[in-house]
């Protein structure tokens, strides 16, 4: 039994006393004891390494006094294990070195097995599990396929996504492969970590606020929804699924025909719409922009309660960021976000 299960009460709906809120990327560069681990290690070797992947993870969990962990890693790590090499950069980010330009590269990638090629994750979630000693859950997660497919095809992040567009409407039988096999990949690695024993599960869709509607029914919605059925169907997992796009109020509608049971908010969209429009079939997660935690505390308490207001009475939302938090966000503003959060919202709850 968790001392603090709010956040999952939250994601089914059962009332509460106040809400739930952490905070997407709450390990980070912004906190100095991150930027102190990462002094000895570079970013991928800390991901790698599950001590340091639970010291980072509860970094946030013991200084902001949030209602959830997330597994410190990143969504690029199934994809290094299918064969494809990836270099995190300190200002470009995340680079594939030789993305994919051929059929016959896709077609070489191989769905790799969690035991054997990222055992460091299921061993982390375990430690991390063990260390959290049921204060609070713990989110695992994984990039949707969509995401991860820009990645491979563009080779960084993107401004436009022209190169992933090309394959769209140059060679859709190509992407529809590559999606294919990273659907199987997605699957396998979070089924590893919910038996593992992650509480719940975030799907990070951040890029496929780029397509059409159309486009992303064809492209992502599939294998997000073939990804939660195989999750649910293995059986034995209950837990909350959350799904997330950056850029997703145009989708909405479809992002809760997934079948997961949380959507999780940019901040472009007004919340009150949000739940107006697919609050009666889930709970919805965000949406603060990251950029209010520049600003003093007592505005950044006004503006979390101008989202709570706006979501109304009863419980089904999470708090959260839109995206997120800056490197340079300075850490006493995330921390007076949760307190306001926690206080703020028990007027609207019973
Ligand atoms: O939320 C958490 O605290 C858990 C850890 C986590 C990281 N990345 C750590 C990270 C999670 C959930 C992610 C997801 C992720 N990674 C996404 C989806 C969410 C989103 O932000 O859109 C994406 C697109 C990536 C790919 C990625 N990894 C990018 C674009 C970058 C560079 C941007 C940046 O902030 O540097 C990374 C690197 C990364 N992932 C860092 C961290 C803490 C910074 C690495 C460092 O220490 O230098």
């Amino acid at each position: 039994m968790l001392q603090n299960d709010r956040f999952l009460r939250a994601c089914r709906k059962e009332p509460l006393d106040y809400t739930p809120v952490w905070i997407m990327r709450q390990a980070g560069r912004y906190m100095k004891e991150y930027r102190a681990l990462r002094e000895k290690v570079d970013f991928l070797t800390l991901c790698k390494t599950p001590e340091l992947a639970t010291q980072a993870t509860l970094l946030p969990v013991d200084m902001l006094g949030v209602d959830a962990a997330i597994l410190f890693s990143d969504i690029l790590i199934p994809v290094e294990a299918m064969g494809m090499s990836v270099v995190f950069t300190e200002n470009r980010g995340p680079v594939f070195p030789e993305p994919l330009r051929t059929e016959a590269q896709v077609k070489a990638l191989s769905i790799p097995l969690p035991e054997e090629k990222t055992p460091f994750v299921i061993d982390a979630v375990r430690q991390i599990r063990r260390e959290l000693k049921d204060r609070i859950p713990l989110i695992g997660f994984a990039g949707a396929p969509y995401t991860l497919a820009t990645y491979m095809v563009e080779g960084e992040t993107s401004r436009n996504f022209h190169q992933v567009k090309r394959w769209i409407y140059q060679s859709p039988g190509w992407l529809h492969a590559l999606l294919e096999t990273l659907t199987e990949t997605v699957s396998l690695y979070l089924r590893s970590q919910v038996e593992a024993g992650a509480d719940a599960v975030q799907l990070f869709d951040t890029w496929a606020g780029m397509l059409s509607p159309d486009e992303y029914a064809e492209f992502s919605l599939p294998y997000t929804r073939r990804i939660i059925q195989d999750l649910r169907s293995a059986g034995s997992f209950r837990g909350p699924i959350i799904l997330y796009i950056n850029g997703g109020g145009t989708l909405l509608e479809k992002m809760a025909d997934s079948g997961a049971d949380v959507i999780g908010l940019d901040w472009r969209i007004d919340i009150a719409d949000a739940r107006k429009r697919i609050g009666d079939r889930v709970s919805l997660q965000g949406n603060l922009d990251p950029c209010v935690l520049y600003a003093s505390p007592d505005i950044i308490r006004a503006q979390a309660r101008k989202i709570l207001t706006k979501f109304g009475s009863g419980s089904g939302h999470i708090f959260n960021l839109g995206h997120g938090i800056l490197p340079d966000t300075p850490v006493d503003h995330a921390r007076a976000l949760v307190e306001a959060v926690h206080q703020e919202s028990s007027s609207f709850h019973e």
